[in-house]
């Protein structure tokens, strides 16, 4: 068998997921990263051209449901540990479709928890299985407090369900089987190469477009806001140091309101762009409520950085501001994930182009 320190990469072609293959393809040279993605409509193999030649890194196409497949998979790379971040991910489309979330969060993550399990028994490999999982799994909360790992689980959206449920499996596996395991919870992400389904990026979408910007309900709604390299960073640092059966809340430090945020969105964007200050704002549109809308996510994250040292570093507005660059200068990108099955999705969605 290989000395070689192989991690296997679920859904390492989606936003999340393709930041953390480029940090630890970057970082540990020695490693083999091993990327196992379906390839969905948000899974997107343009993100990851950058490093796609790199010795240490390699695709594999295939779903997390297909066990017997992923238990090859481990075999061929002789895997030591996976991070598992494959998942449906957008909570509107969860709204609309809540079985497929169950198939691929819950059903697809225990099948990844059971083809690990076997791959350990047959080889006696003793690596980890770390699920990249969300803050949502907690609720919402109101306008004071933090969620902390000890709040109780108290999801509201089939998406937050689904990733709950999945959660109590992976737990499920370590009290049960002794499968060393890790939990992060984290927050909104925001950043380079986000599907514009999201907020951020769907925002930037929009008013380059010059078309309508949906704000769900009031806009009173708040998030905490976390750029996805700083991300990308703690689960590194998670998946080397987190202590096996521990959960980890991850946080940015960054909560917006909503109507502000895109405010805030809409001035950067006529600077950037040489429009008439405020003319972006007058795109703003109010529209009818997201149902079951979370009113507020904030992340008490002094459990990973007092016991790991991590802190997130992006300061919000220069994240925003780089996150914007990223969109202007790639175009091309944009309009490859924006074809026609997104075009249906936001018809559907929003009742117009
Ligand atoms: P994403 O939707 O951008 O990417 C998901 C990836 O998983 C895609 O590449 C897709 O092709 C792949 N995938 C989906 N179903 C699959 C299947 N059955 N088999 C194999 N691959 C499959 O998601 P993201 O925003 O990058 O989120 C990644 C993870 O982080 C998810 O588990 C999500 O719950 C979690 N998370 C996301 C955020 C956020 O703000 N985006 C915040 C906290 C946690
Ligand atoms: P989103 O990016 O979907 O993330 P999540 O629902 O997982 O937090 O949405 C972030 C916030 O923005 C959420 O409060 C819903 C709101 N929102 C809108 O107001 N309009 C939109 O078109 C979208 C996609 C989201």
């Amino acid at each position: 068998m290989s000395s070689t320190h192989a991690i296997l990469v679920t859904g390492g072609a989606g936003f999340i997921g393709s930041h953390v293959v480029r940090r630890l393809v970057r970082r540990y040279p020695t490693y083999k990263i091993v990327n196992y993605d379906a390839l969905t409509y948000a899974g997107n193999l343009d993100n990851l051209t950058d490093i796609s030649s790199a010795s240490n890194y390699a695709f594999e196409k295939g779903d997390i449901n297909d066990m017997d497949h992923v238990v090859r998979t481990l075999h061929k790379h002789n895997i030591n540990g996976i991070i598992h971040l494959a998942a449906e991910s957008h909570v509107d489309r969860s709204i609309e479709d809540p079985l497929s979330f169950v198939r691929t969060n819950v059903l697809g993550t225990t099948s990844m928890l059971e083809a690990f399990r076997r791959y350990r028994k047959d080889t006696g490999i003793e690596g980890k299985f770390y699920h990249v999982s969300t803050d949502e799994v907690y609720g919402e909360l109101g306008d004071t407090g933090y969620f902390t790992e000890k709040t109780p689980y108290s999801p509201r959206s089939p998406y937050s369900a689904s990733k709950a449920s999945s959660d109590h499996f992976v737990r499920a596996y370590h009290a049960t089987y002794g499968l060393p395991v890790v939990i992060s919870n984290c927050s909104n992400n925001y950043g380079p190469n986000q599907f514009p389904e999201k907020l951020i990026p769907l925002m930037i979408h929009n008013i380059r477009k010059g078309i309508p910007l949906p704000v769900y309900g009031e806009g009173a709604n708040i998030r905490d806001w976390l750029y996805v390299e700083d991300h990308a960073e703690a689960i590194d640092l998670i998946y080397h140091e987190g202590r096996p059966g521990e959960t980890y809340n991850i946080g940015g430090d960054s909560e917006w309101k909503n109507i502000d945020l895109v405010r805030t969105l809409c001035k950067l964007m006529d600077e950037k762009t040489g429009r008439l200050l405020g003319s972006s704002e007058e795109l703003i549109h109010f529209v009818k409520d997201r149902a079951g809308h979370d009113h507020r996510y904030a992340i008490d994250f002094s459990k990973l950085k007092n016991e790991l040292g991590w802190t997130p570093a992006a300061d919000f507005i220069e994240g925003l501001s780089k996150t914007i660059d990223w969109y202007l200068a790639n175009d091309a990108w944009v309009e490859r994930v924006t074809d026609g099955s997104y075009k249906e999705y936001y018809e559907r969605q929003y009742g117009e182009k």
